[in-house]
């Protein structure tokens, strides 16, 4: 049953989300995220924002809409993309990925590296900095003086309250228990009074963190020797995916490499323009690259990081 199918009513529920309602916040996500409401996430979309429509002491989801859309109410903007957005990550997620960056990315870069070259790598849609730490991480274990090198691991998500989370770099030690004792030991502090473990200086010091939104221009440097955005583009419209990955394929340096999450698709158009070579990771065929400049990428990659 889809939500416009339900009674009027929910008595289940306090506040009401009228089907109108939920279609101005599904358009209001899409513009702000590229992130596709189907009907279906009705649920959802009511589950995360009702707690904080109770805290503005708002009696209607059209209230909180209509407050959202004044030009001064930027922060409520960041807390709702908060809110709407899914964080879920892990350290080291699909190993494979940091097996293939370890054994055959990451050896002939240090190489140029170590000859003076400016290697660049982009955690993009980076939730809590798992992601980043675990890129790292990778780096450290196989060059511990990564960090006299001009390498570096750029952490970016649209979720600034995340952000706050990633840069501290304290994690449950609870949520440690999946990773080798050597990894364990070698790149994080003991355990705190809160149970939590705080990522060793020399993982945090390669990696930065900034808030940057995937459907808007990316204000980054390319070009980029190694993307990771995985399980991010699969909340996207296809088209949104399809504008996401023609942009990666202008930001990478000649040769470089695309890592997707293990649902995500390269789309047809832009999938030629790379050769497989490994699970949902991808190699830019060497005369598709355009040097980090962007082609149609959302304003190209130009800024500073
Ligand atoms: C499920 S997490 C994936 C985290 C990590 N990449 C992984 O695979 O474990 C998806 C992340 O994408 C971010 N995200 C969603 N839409 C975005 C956008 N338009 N621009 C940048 N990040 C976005 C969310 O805030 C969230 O932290």
């Amino acid at each position: 049953m889809t939500p416009r199918s339900l009674p009027l009513r929910d008595e289940s529920r306090d506040l009401q989300l009228s089907a109108a309602d939920f279609q101005r916040i599904a358009r209001l996500v899409h513009s702000e995220t590229g992130i596709a409401m189907p009907d279906a996430k009705e649920p959802l979309v009511y589950a995360r924002l009702v707690k904080r429509l109770r805290q503005l002491s708002l009696r209607s989801f059209g209230d909180y809409i209509d407050l959202l859309s004044r030009p001064e109410a930027g922060e409520e903007r960041a807390m709702f993309i908060s809110s709407i957005t899914t964080n879920t990550t892990r350290f080291f997620r699909e190993q494979h990925h940091f097996e293939l960056l370890g054994r055959t990315v990451l050896p002939p870069l240090f190489a140029e590296a170590k000859r003076g070259a400016r290697i660049r790598l982009w955690s993009a849609g980076c939730s809590s900095g798992e992601e980043a730490y675990s890129i790292a991480i990778t780096v450290l274990r196989l060059c511990p003086k990564a960090a006299d090198l001009d390498l570096k691991v750029l952490a970016t998500d649209i979720d600034r309250e995340i952000l706050e989370t990633a840069r501290a770099g304290r994690f449950a030690a609870t949520s440690l228990s999946i990773l080798p004792d050597d990894i364990r030991e070698s790149f994080f502090g003991a355990t705190d009074a809160e149970g939590k473990r705080q990522v060793a200086p020399q993982v945090r010091g390669l990696v930065s963190f900034k808030s940057m939104n995937l459907v808007k221009p990316w204000p980054v440097t390319g070009p980029f020797d190694v993307i990771f955005c995985r399980n991010v583009a699969i909340y996207f419209d296809v088209d949104t995916q399809e504008r996401i990955w023609r942009g990666f394929a202008g930001a990478l340096a000649p040769g470089g490499h695309l890592f997707i999450g293990h649902s995500e698709r390269l789309s047809p158009p832009v999938r030629h323009q790379f050769e497989t070579v490994g699970m949902t990771s991808f190699r830019l065929r060497a005369a598709e690259s355009s040097g980090g400049q962007g082609k149609e990428s959302f304003g190209g990659t130009t800024g500073q990081h």
